[in-house]
């Protein structure tokens, strides 16, 4: 059984997952579709902790709409300040009383490796939500969801990815959970924004097939989805380099006339000003979709992970 690949599983990379246990989740996330705006008694009892140590909008709330959906309960934080982090508890301790408490905790965190940490500690479950430059493996789950939801498939598909490939924690994931298929990527960035040696590295094993530009006019005629990211503010060393990169890349209505007519624009959100707001109305804009399809992919992830029956 393939659901079997989740029961009691930490989630910190893509890469802990195999193809067939995204296809487990995505076929759950379709039958999850039904009762996300309604109640699915399945997690009665069972808490979920919510440890936000950055900011969030989507990924927390959709994970906490998930779990109340199933019939679960909440705890959690969003920064520090109103915990005892604030008057010098570690994050090691910290962890060990939301493990005591709940039943899984999700973790968003600046440090790389800050997921694997906890996960170390706590004996329930540990969902990375984000740590620093490095994973986000719930929304590259949900991306490649969502494009399987538009498409049928991600096999033979062409995706562009383009904005912060540097920073952009969500491209390092989005790449990892691509190269379980058959894909075509065009990598489009500013030249300071290129990925980072490991990324090349990683896809340079795994044999996936791509280019880069940085001239998102070069390939948009061959995308049938183009991901954007907004470039990483809060991840630049030194805010020069920023200033240096801002605002040298947008989506707007002059670029998607280029594209095929059934290119699809996703962006994990938040937009800043990568993509004009009069993209919004064109039936390739699919974001606000993507966004909302958090929940059910969520409430599958929590389902498989604490074991809800249905
Ligand atoms: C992303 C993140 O936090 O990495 N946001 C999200 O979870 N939807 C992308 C971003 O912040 O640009």
């Amino acid at each position: 059984m393939g659901s079997l690949g989740w029961l009691g599983r930490d989630v910190i990379t893509v890469l802990d997952f195999t193809r067939e246990d995204l296809e487990v989740l995505f076929t759950e996330a379709l039958n999850m579709e039904k009762y996300a705006k309604s109640r699915l008694n399945i997690l009665n009892g069972k808490v979920l902790a919510l440890a936000f140590f950055e900011p969030s909008t989507r990924t927390r709330l959709s994970f906490e709409t998930a779990m109340l959906r199933l019939g679960g309960s909440v705890i959690g934080f969003s920064g520090v300040e109103a915990t005892s982090m604030a008057k010098g508890e570690n994050l090691a301790d910290t962890i060990r009383m939301l493990d005591a408490y709940a039943d899984a905790i999700v973790i968003r965190h600046s440090i790389e490796g800050a997921a694997k940490f906890a996960a170390e500690i706590a004996a329930s479950p540990v969902i990375n939500a984000g740590d620093g430059s490095q994973n986000h493996p719930t929304q590259a789950m949900l991306d490649l969801y969502t494009i399987w939801r538009e498409f049928g498939t991600i096999d033979g598909l062409s995706i562009g990815i383009l904005g912060d490939l540097r920073y952009a924690r969500v491209v390092n994931s989005l790449i990892q959970a691509l190269s379980y298929y058959r894909v075509r990527l065009h990598l489009i960035s500013p030249e300071p924004l290129k990925p980072r040696r490991e990324l090349i590295e990683f896809m340079n094993s795994r044999g996936m097939v791509y280019d880069w530009t940085d001239d998102p006019y070069r390939v948009i005629n061959d995308v049938d989805v183009l991901y954007v990211v907004r470039i990483q503010r809060e991840r630049f060393p030194d805010p020069m380099e920023y200033e240096r990169v801002r605002g040298t890349y947008k989506v707007d209505l002059k670029l998607i006339e280029k594209a095929k007519p059934q290119m699809v624009i996703l962006h994990p959100l938040p937009r800043v000003d990568e993509i004009d707001f009069a993209v919004d109305n064109t039936h390739h804009a699919k974001y606000f979709k993507q966004a909302s399809l958090g929940v059910p992919l969520r409430m599958a992830l929590l389902k498989l992970v604490l074991g809800g029956e249905s």
